[in-house]
């Protein structure tokens, strides 16, 4: 078979950023020969990094490197720091995440939260809370809701008063395509949605009830269930394994999958696939830890590097169609929680397996344990 050729567009961004990005090159790169392919990788500078080199949280060569990339590796903006020195629109989050959101049409968010056996002692609940296991994709819409509805402002009403507006915006169509992929996502899984909302007392609620109900009777073999964002909040500490997929708006999902990431022990531990439309095995999509840039533990070869390498590996299975070699990475990081090493993040001083250790000890470990 011919060796197939990928370009990625690396952006390590920010804080942890570049060094967790550095171990998930040198795991794609393990993957490399094995699996038959060749990535032309190109890092690019993103965020607070971008603003020093070219004077623009996103600058122009490198949204032009993403435009000419199969996918975009990215890993984290953002040093609130130093928000203070430049105006909102400006800063990171805004003018690079948020612009390439929306910029690629990237509205579908996936993000796989699964607690691994042998951090059972990193998860927050206990042993009975824990029982039926953690396992849940949150599929979050991405470019709607509150995040890009106008108006958008903060204004002065009077003397030393201001007031700041955000509008949360849906329509059919965005409603009806996020749905679609949350029920199709079920099908490959254990076949529940549960679809969050707050439609006792939202608009918004009250449409994304409906379009999801509709779209959801095409989907006959997806159980589906409707459930308030506050009450889902509680559920997931509750009994979390009553989840398979759950379907949120741009907020909730936010929330929600930073909750469910706790409960599979560490932010760190949690990837995200962000594509937009296009169908077939080479869907463009960005692919990025859902956690931030960490700035209180960077530079010191402490970060967890898994959520960026499991992202790699979410790259590798829905923009390459490398179904294989995503799986060999999967396991080769199971691999290495397996043998007990533990970033701090993950680590329990009362789990007797347990291996502190550094980031690039971490991404080695991983890399090593690929095999086809
Ligand atoms: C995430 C992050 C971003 C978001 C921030 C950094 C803008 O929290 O990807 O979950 O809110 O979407
Ligand atoms: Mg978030």
């Amino acid at each position: 078979m011919p060796i197939q050729t990928f370009k990625i567009a690396a952006l390590a961004g920010d804080g942890i950023g570049p060094e967790v990005m550095r171990q998930a090159i040198l795991v794609l790169r393990a993957i490399e020969k094995p699996f038959n392919a060749s990535f032309a990788i190109s890092e690019a500078p993103v965020g607070w990094a971008g603003i020093d080199a070219a004077g623009k949280a996103l600058p122009d060569s490198t949204l032009a490197l993403c435009k000419s990339s199969d996918a975009i590796l990215f890993g984290s903006v953002g040093l609130p720091d130093r928000d203070p020195t430049i105006p909102k629109e400006e800063r990171p989050e805004r003018a690079a995440l948020l612009r390439i959101r929306k910029e690629f049409g990237l509205y579908a968010n996936l993000r796989p939260v699964k607690l691994h056996a042998p951090l059972a002692h990193a998860c927050p609940l206990n042993a009975d809370r824990q029982a039926g296991g953690i396992d849940v994709l949150v599929v979050r819409e991405l470019t709607g809701g509150m995040y890009f509805g106008q108006p958008k402002k903060t204004e002065l009403v009077s003397e030393g008063v201001h007031r700041a507006i955000d509008t949360m915006v849906y329509t059919t169509p965005e409603i009806e395509r996020i749905a679609h992929v949350a029920f199709k996502a079920a099908r490959l899984r254990r076949k529940r949605v549960t679809s969050i909302d707050k439609a006792n007392v939202l608009e918004n609620g009250v449409l994304w009830r409906e379009v999801v109900t509709r779209v959801g009777k095409s989907y006959g073999d997806v159980a589906l269930e409707h459930m308030f964002v506050d009450n889902a909040a509680m559920q997931l500490m509750l009994r979390p394994s009553q989840f398979d997929v759950m379907l949120c708006e741009n907020m909730f999902g936010d929330i929600l999958s930073d909750e469910a990431a706790a409960l599979a022990g560490s932010l760190g531990m949690l990837p995200s696939a962000s594509l937009g439309a296009g169908s077939g095995e080479r869907v463009f999509g960005f692919y990025e830890p859902a956690g931030g840039t960490a700035p209180d533990i960077a530079g010191k070869n402490l970060a967890n590097p898994i959520a960026q390498i499991l992202s790699a590996a979410m790259m590798l299975r829905f923009s390459f169609g490398m179904e294989a070699a995503a799986s060999a990475v999967e396991k080769a990081v199971a691999t290495a929680i397996h043998s007990g090493l533990r970033t701090g993040d993950i680590y329990s001083a009362t789990d007797p397996a347990a291996k502190r250790t550094t980031t690039t000890e971490m991404g080695a470990t991983i890399a090593a344990a690929i095999t086809a």
